[in-house]
């Protein structure tokens, strides 16, 4: 498939009639007739606008000539906007090729700060336009390459082959919409591109869900790297099924589990699916009608152990021995409540198995400092010497995920995470 990346090419010059003119056009038109999309503007314009730029670029080229530099090299306000540009820039976008795009004595007027974050700089009128632009276009090319994760490669590679759809979806690639008015209607409205996307998980060449192998467990394990787990494995049907996954793979008949009295449905039905014996750990609700949270004293073992002792369908477990198998815990309850993991984590490893946190809500918390220990999984954690750490969390809530309805192979709703004990 064809992408509109296109080289943006910044200078205040490119409409002007003189020599930078006349060679950043040259550029930008040899750039054009290897096929490639090219936008010209004058002036760096409003910077935060630009940050949004560099998500659709495939390159930048910032040109500036000697005239542009004034006496004092510091403050030179030409090295500023170029300084804020290209920080602006890689705030968001460490890979994007920048290029400075000058007369060779202007690179001496650049700091090293700005020198390093450069893919390079073009020394106007030492090579050709066409060769300069087949540089930065083989740039461009890798860098969008680059850019896509195992799983979407694959389902690019996969749609690029042309290949015809013989397994179920039934509407083989969207074909079957194609045979009647409304049908038509329903193919304009999502795009092929959605419809061919829509693939049994027995195409081979994409790897399959259950083995966690080829593109899928290729993305799999990028995932873990990126919610900072050991294994990561996604999963159709929400948080609601890797939750019964997590307590399929952990909770046998009658054993013992911790849970938190204000769970999702889904634990209760993990609960009857198992035929497990819960002890609930019970919320406050203060006078706004907020839950939550459970107070610290009811983690305590020994507060668990005088619930397993007061339970009448417990009555011939010996409290003092018994080890509860999970404990599973709303990490950010609907009104947002959060739990110190760590705490949490220090208090029960070892007493309880495995440490569940139904994160549904949470998916986000990697990705920003403020989230801190209040979730299961970060960068860099002491992990627990016994205790095997899950966390179950809806991509399609506050991720970008797309929702479960029957888009299958983009690969997950959601992402089950887990990380060993020491
Ligand atoms: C705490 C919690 N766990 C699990 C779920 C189920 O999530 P899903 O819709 O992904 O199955 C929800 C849904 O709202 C939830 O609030």
């Amino acid at each position: 498939m064809k992408f509109r990346f296109p080289i943006i090419i910044i200078d205040e010059d490119y409409r002007s009639e003189n020599t930078s003119g006349l060679g950043i056009r040259a550029l930008a038109q040899a750039i054009e007739a290897e096929g490639f999309e090219v936008v010209g503007v004058t002036s760096y314009g409003d910077l935060s606008q630009f940050a949004q730029q560099q998500s659709r670029a495939s390159a930048f080229i910032l040109s500036i000539d000697d005239e542009e530099f004034t006496a004092d090299e510091g403050l030179d306000p030409i090295v500023l906007s170029l300084r804020n540009f290209i920080g602006e820039v890689r705030r968001k976008n460490t890979e994007v090729p920048i290029y400075v795009h000058g007369e060779t004595k202007t690179s001496r007027h650049l700091p090293n700060d700005i020198l390093r974050e450069l893919h390079g700089f073009i020394h106007m009128f030492e090579d050709t336009p066409e060769f300069v632009a087949k540089h930065i276009i083989r740039e461009a090319k890798s860098y969008l390459e680059s850019v896509q994760p195992p799983f979407f490669k694959a389902l690019l590679d996969y749609a690029e082959d042309g290949s015809y759809s013989w397994h179920c979806p039934g509407h083989s690639g969207g074909v079957a919409f194609l045979k009647s008015p409304v049908g038509q209607m329903y193919h304009q409205f999502y795009g092929e591109n959605m419809l061919r996307a829509d693939v049994c998980n027995a195409v081979e060449e994409l790897g399959q869900l259950l083995d966690h192998n080829g593109a899928i467990g290729e993305s799999e394990r990028n995932a873990a790297r990126i919610f900072n787990a050991d294994h990561c494995f996604f999963v159709t049907n929400g948080t609601s099924t890797s939750n019964k996954m997590v307590w399929h793979h952990t909770v046998a008949p009658d054993d013992v589990v911790v849970v938190d009295r204000n769970c999702h449905k889904s634990i209760l039905h993990s609960i009857i699916m198992t035929g497990a014996v819960p002890v609930f750990m019970k919320p406050t609700r203060n006078h706004f009608g907020i839950i939550g949270p459970i107070p610290q004293s009811e983690f305590e073992p020994e507060a668990i152990q005088a619930k397993i002792r007061a339970n009448p369908l417990l009555k011939g477990v010996d409290a003092a021995k018994v080890k509860p198998r999970v404990l599973t815990l709303t990490q950010s309850t609907y009104d947002g409540v959060l739990y110190n993991t760590e705490t949490i984590k220090a208090m029960l490893d070892g007493y309880v198995d495995n440490l569940h946190f139904d994160e549904a809500w949470l998916p986000h918390a990697a990705f920003h400092p403020f989230y801190g220990s209040y979730h299961a999984m970060g960068k860099k954690r002491v992990r627990p010497k016994h205790s095997v750490t899950y966390a179950t969390q809806s991509i399609h809530k506050l991720l970008a995920g797309i929702s479960q309805a029957r888009i299958r192979r983009p690969p997950s709703s959601t992402a089950t995470c887990s990380t060993r004990p020491t």
